[in-house]
């Protein structure tokens, strides 16, 4: 994809699934990489498969939660490459677990991560974008970001918040060439179900028959390549779970009574 030939793309969460695919796919069509995420042994291994030489490279490990490291994190990606074209902000994780037994620290921590985490990085990198002229920032939402489902609150509202910002910021940086993708994944082959929070905060450890039956990793960053080469606003991407959202929208009683107690019983 001739579009992205030399651009810097900064990713976060490269380590492992989707970020991971991301990297290769933008390495295949000749980008410029910056790989974050926190296990920097995983963003190596990443980094090695590319088979990208240093001087495209860059590995740069941060934690979304420490929003105070970011103007630092930003400055060193401008002193390798001198800008960033495509910020995409795919770092994230999820949840396992009823609201009403799920303590707030862990509400807490998914708000940090999903959705503080982008959007301090963003605040630090609006500069740089603004000064070359422009930029793309990339959301990896979820199909929870437009509707709750079960065992997902916390997740669900995280999702939800980052569209509420990042559509009031596309309004805003129009004028400064800055533009918004928003993508939305439904069931992906990765290991997000495993890495996800239960009500104690603890690793639900289980790989979910939902994302085990999901569209590979590879064929979503494929879609999510032609969605930002292409400028769109919104993608969502994988089986036949994204008719949830034109349910939701159309038919909102009947998606309303479908979603009662759906999860619920796969605890
Ligand atoms: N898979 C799906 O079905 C699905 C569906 C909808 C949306 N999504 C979204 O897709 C994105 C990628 O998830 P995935 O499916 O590829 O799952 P994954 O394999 O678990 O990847 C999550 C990535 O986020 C990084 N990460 C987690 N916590 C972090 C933190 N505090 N600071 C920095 N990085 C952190 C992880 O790296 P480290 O552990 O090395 O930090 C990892 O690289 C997420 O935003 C997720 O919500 C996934």
């Amino acid at each position: 994809m001739r579009a992205f030939a030399d651009k810097v793309i900064w990713i976060t969460g490269a380590s492992s699934g989707i970020g991971e695919a991301l990297a290769m796919a933008f390495a295949a069509a000749g980008a410029r990489l910056v790989l974050s995420a926190r296990r920097e042994g995983e963003l190596q291994r990443v980094a090695g498969q590319t088979g990208l030489p240093g001087e495209q490279l860059m590995i740069l490990p941060m934690d979304m939660r420490q929003s105070e490291t970011f103007p630092y994190q930003v400055a060193m990606v401008k002193k390798k490459f001198g800008r960033v074209d495509v910020m995409v902000h795919n770092a994230g994780i999820s949840q396992r677990s009823l609201a009403r037994e799920t303590l707030v620290d862990v509400d807490r921590k998914l708000m940090e991560v999903n959705y503080f985490g982008p959007v301090a990085l963003t605040k630090a990198l609006l500069p740089l974008m603004t000064a070359q002229g422009g930029g793309q920032l990339v959301v990896v939402s979820s199909l929870v970001g437009y509707f709750g489902t079960p065992m997902r609150s916390a997740y669900a509202a995280s999702k939800h918040a980052l569209h509420g910002f990042f559509e009031a910021l596309r309004a805003e940086e129009n004028a400064n060439r800055i533009a918004v993708t928003i993508i939305c994944p439904g069931y992906i082959r990765t290991s997000i179900s495993v890495n996800a929070l239960n009500e104690k905060g603890e690793k639900h450890n289980k790989m979910d028959e939902d994302q085990e039956n999901g569209i590979s990793p590879e064929e979503c960053a494929g879609k999510i390549l032609k969605a930002i080469a292409a400028g769109k606003q919104e993608a969502l991407i994988g089986g036949r779970e994204v008719m949830g959202v034109y349910l939701k929208r159309f038919v909102p009683g009947v998606f309303s009574r479908m979603i009662k107690g759906y999860n619920i019983k796969s605890r």
